[in-house]
């Protein structure tokens, strides 16, 4: 099924340069840290993607260029057709300003995101009379007001007054929501939004977003390092589950599908270390990778960024690049970057790598 997106991502590649020392300048070329390679994503309104992977995998660069904070170094951005960049630069029919408004960002800290010199209610009108000059100031403060009811913030007038040192964890992350709400955007990116919460916390967290998602029809972007977390949002929002790896969108699709179904080798891995997902089923086992070797994102393997960790690796994997195919990025479907979706591929007359499940089996 293909959906009208109103963000898309086509081949999408931010590099790093990293920095160096004076005298390593002069000889060496900087060595680039290839954060995000070659994602195409697409979201379309009133929709919900969970993107996790571990830490350094690329989550939060993927989703500042998704919401155009973060410039590209290779492919596009589109927002309701128009290049974001492009937009930047002056050269599209909608305002940058404007599609800033639209895209908004919930920070994992919220605290550091709060100017701790301003009240609630001033961190709150501020961006309303810049975005809606036209506002009453009595109207401003009454639609904040109800803002803060709405995310259970009351009495409202006492929390509006307070400043951020004087609220919890919780409380300052639901500032952060209603700061990105009242702007009235098509996505918010919520970046490890909850992660800092205790659990109990985070589980009520979690069900605002989604009843505010209901309610508002805006589309989230939700980030997280943690399966447990990004399945319950993917899944009770009856959106889609991404997984990252090593700068790469490996797997995507309907959550619950990519969750009982795994595709690909490394979402596998993600499953079994994550007991509430899977409770009786990889838990018992060894875990399904070869290798605990941290890869480098300055230098990611050959072929299959995945290969020296992949059980299933083969000969293959090693000197060809899988890919997550143009149609995948448009539609709901479920695929992996990974030869083994493809059952005619020649993956599979290719010989096992040494040391995988294959020549493991041969070996016993
Ligand atoms: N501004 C930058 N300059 C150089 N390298 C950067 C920059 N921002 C990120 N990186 C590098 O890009 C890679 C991806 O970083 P990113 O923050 O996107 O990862 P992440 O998946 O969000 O990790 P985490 O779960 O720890 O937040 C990392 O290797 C990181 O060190
Ligand atoms: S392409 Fe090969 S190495 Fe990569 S995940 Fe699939 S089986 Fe493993
Ligand atoms: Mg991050």
């Amino acid at each position: 099924m293909t959906v009208d997106p109103f963000v898309s991502l086509e081949n999408v590649e931010v590099h790093f340069e990293k920095e160096q020392g004076l005298v390593e300048g002069l000889f060496n070329d900087p060595d680039r840290v290839k954060a995000v390679d070659d994602v195409s994503l697409e979201i379309p309104e009133n929709d919900v993607v969970a993107l996790v992977g571990e830490s350094g995998c690329g989550k939060t660069t993927l989703g500042k260029a998704a919401i155009g904070v973060q410039r590209p170094t290779g492919g596009s951005v589109r927002y309701r057709g128009q290049d974001i960049w492009a937009a930047k630069d002056g050269m599209g029919e909608i305002p940058y300003e404007r599609i800033r408004k639209s895209l908004q960002i919930i920070h994992q800290d919220p605290g550091g995101s709060l100017n701790p010199n301003r009240t609630v209610m001033k961190s709150l009108t501020t961006p309303l009379s810049r975005w809606q000059p036209d506002m009453d100031s009595e109207d401003r403060r009454a639609r904040v007001l109800r803002m803060l009811e709405r995310v259970g913030m009351k009495p409202p007038g006492d929390y509006a007054s307070r400043y951020p040192h004087q609220l919890s964890g919780g409380e300052q992350q639901r500032v952060a929501l209603v700061r990105a709400l009242l702007m009235n955007p098509d996505l918010i990116l919520a970046d490890e939004a909850v992660s800092a919460l205790d659990v109990s916390l985070r589980v009520e967290t979690m069900d605002l977003l989604l009843e505010l998602q209901e309610e508002f029809g805006t589309s989230f972007l939700f980030i997280s390092h943690d399966l447990s977390n990004a399945r319950y949002l993917a899944e009770n929002a009856g959106g889609r589950l991404g997984v990252m790896y090593l700068g790469e969108l490996v797997e995507i699709g309907p959550a619950e599908e990519v969750l009982q179904n795994p595709k690909h080798p490394y979402t596998k891995v993600l499953r079994w270390a994550t007991a509430d997902v899977d409770p009786d089923g990889w838990e018992a086992q060894e875990p399904p990778v070869r290798g605990i070797d941290i890869p480098d994102p300055v230098n990611p393997p050959s072929g299959c960024r995945f290969h020296p960790r992949c059980p299933e690796a083969r000969e293959i994997c090693t000197g060809e690049t899988p890919a997550l195919s143009d149609e995948s990025a448009a539609s709901r479907d479920h695929c992996a970057k990974c030869f083994r979706d493809d059952p005619n591929h020649e993956y599979w007359s290719s010989e096992p790598l040494e040391g995988t499940e294959a020549t493991h089996l041969e070996t016993h």
